[in-house]
């Protein structure tokens, strides 16, 4: 479910939050699981909401959420016809960069590609990023792997030499999935650095507070030996967790161990101490919600 538009309802069920909050300090982690390409590549959001917030900002800013350098044509032609494959209506008789829009347009999630290198290495070479979670596409095109995880402490230490042997394994056609949770005090899909917005500190109420949940995706493609790397965002609002306490206590537990480098990093350096403090209260025996939250739903809305 992308909650881009609450209107937006969702044939799947809503995130397993145990998986993603579990009883365990802060690690960097692989978290891979298999994942059926079709599934993760449907569309969700019946409302049409989503697209069209990304062919806006394809339309406006094109060079700023697109990018296409010549080492990934032969990936684009390949992600085309899958995507023709599952339904979409690309004219793969267009040039490349009107090809690499038109899948920007047609898919909910976002991709890129990261193609063979030389030495086991991968390089970002293209794709379409319209929701970034504080990243800017332009500024990791080119990048190796362990480039792009750069600003990201202490990751390529836990995992860059992993995250190389996964690609060099993957086999044609198997899609993987993980999650990655980021936090912020606004819903936007859209969350380029350029564009500013509010910032979480000890201020914030927990009606205010956003997991963004980035559903991930990888497949490799057969020909071009490119590693499809694909983005779907989910905002979930705090008080959607709520019902399970298992998911507030692993959430607490993570908030409470992330390092100070890596806390800063994702925004949350500031509010972590209020919002453990909250959380502890919510798990604790006869605790419950504060009055800033509703009462928490049996499914996330
Ligand atoms: C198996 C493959 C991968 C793993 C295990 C992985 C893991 C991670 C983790 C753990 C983070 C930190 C997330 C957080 O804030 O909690 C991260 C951040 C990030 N990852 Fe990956 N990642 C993988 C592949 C990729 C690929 C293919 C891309 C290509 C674009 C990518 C782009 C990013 C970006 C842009 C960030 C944020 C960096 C920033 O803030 O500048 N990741 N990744």
């Amino acid at each position: 479910m992308i909650t881009g538009d609450e209107s937006g309802p969702s044939a799947t069920p809503g995130p397993d939050w145990e998986r993603v909050f579990p009883d365990a300090d802060h690690a960097w982690r692989m978290g891979l699981r298999r994942c059926d390409p079709a599934e993760f590549l449907a569309p969700r959001d019946r409302s049409g909401t989503v697209l069209a917030e990304r062919a806006r900002w394809l339309a406006e800013a094109p060079v700023t959420y697109a990018a296409l350098t010549p080492p990934a044509e032969p990936a684009l032609a390949e992600t085309v016809a899958l995507a023709r494959a599952l339904g979409a209506g690309i004219d793969p008789t267009l040039d490349p960069w009107a090809q690499t829009l038109a899948l920007g347009r047609a898919w909910e999630c976002d991709f890129v590609w990261m193609t063979p290198a030389g030495e086991g290495a991968h390089r970002l070479t293209g794709g379409v990023v319209c929701f970034p979670s504080s990243w800017a596409l332009r500024d990791k095109l080119g990048g190796t792997m362990a480039g792009v995880h750069g600003p990201v402490p202490g990751l390529n230490a836990a995992l860059s030499r992993q995250i190389e042997t996964f690609f060099a394994r993957m086999r044609p056609g198997e899609g993987w999935a993980r999650e990655n949770a980021n936090y912020s005090r606004v819903s936007d899909l859209n969350q380029h650095p350029a564009r500013p917005r509010p910032q979480l500190d000890a201020s914030v109420t927990p009606d205010e507070f956003w997991i963004r949940l980035e559903h991930q995706f990888l497949l490799k493609l057969p020909a071009s030996g490119a590693v499809l790397f694909a983005i779907r965002v989910e905002q979930v609002p705090l008080r959607a967790v709520l019902g399970v306490p298992a998911a507030v206590r692993g959430l607490a537990r993570l908030l409470e161990t992330v390092p100070e480098d890596a806390a800063d990093y994702k925004g949350v350096l500031a509010a972590r101490a209020h919002l453990v403090a909250v959380l502890r209260a919510i798990s604790s025996p006869g605790g419950s919600a504060p009055r800033t939250i509703r009462t928490p739903p049996t499914e996330v809305p």
